[in-house]
């Protein structure tokens, strides 16, 4: 389903938030759960290689057809967040675009992506969480128990995901909360931000 909802999401708008999340970074990028590879025709000219990992076949295959196309140098590989394939310390970046909901630990994901960061290195994200309200915060964690994760292939909607890049050891510099779409649903609350290692 994913390829289909996401090319519905780009079209409303989820292309620009993409191209900001991914502005101005340069060197050697690791992208976690990098899905049909909606990413990789964004990533600026000063990114020598991207290293996107994807853990499901189908959009695998389509990750690598993306890759071909892309305008830097993009390697897809099948592994998953909980155990990156680069070296301590490897690259200047680490990209999470709307898979932190959906990885089975989020802290274990936040503690990979700090291992193979470079002293100094930086994490983007663009992600759904916790709403803003206990209201709405109670029907995601119902949500969550019960019908979504399956429906949607692991996602949920009430993880606070500031709260566990700041509990990874990451300082946040920048950070924007918005609405995708611009309405209160328990799918809509966005975080967009840079943090770095401590
Ligand atoms: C909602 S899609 C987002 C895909 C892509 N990042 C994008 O922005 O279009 C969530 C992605 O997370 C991936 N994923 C799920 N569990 C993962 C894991 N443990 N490690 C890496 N990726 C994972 C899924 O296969 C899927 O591609």
């Amino acid at each position: 389903m994913w390829p289909k909802m996401r090319r519905t999401l780009d079209s409303r708008g989820m292309t620009e938030h993409r191209r900001t999340l991914l502005a101005g970074l340069a060197g050697h990028v690791l992208e976690v759960g990098a899905g049909d590879g909606a990413n990789f025709a964004h990533y600026p000219p000063t990114v020598i290689r991207v290293l996107a990992v994807e853990p499901e076949p189908k959009l695998r295959n389509l990750a690598a057809e993306a890759a071909a196309r892309a305008p830097v140098s993009v390697e897809v590989s099948g592994a998953s967040a909980g155990k990156l394939p680069a070296p301590d310390a490897g690259v200047d970046s680490v990209v999470f675009c709307l898979v932190l909901c959906t990885v089975p630990d989020i802290d274990g994901a936040l503690a990979e992506a700090r291992r193979v960061l470079k002293p100094g290195g930086q994490i983007r994200f663009l992600e759904h969480g916790r709403a803003d309200s206990a209201g709405l915060v109670r029907i995601q964690r119902a949500l969550d128990a019960t019908v979504w994760p399956p429906l949607a292939g692991g996602c949920h909607t009430s993880r606070d995901i500031v709260a566990a890049v700041e509990r990874a050891g990451f300082t946040i510099d920048d950070l924007r909360r918005y609405n995708f779409p611009p309405v209160r649903t328990p799918w809509s609350f966005h975080a967009r931000g840079t943090a770095t290692v401590r």
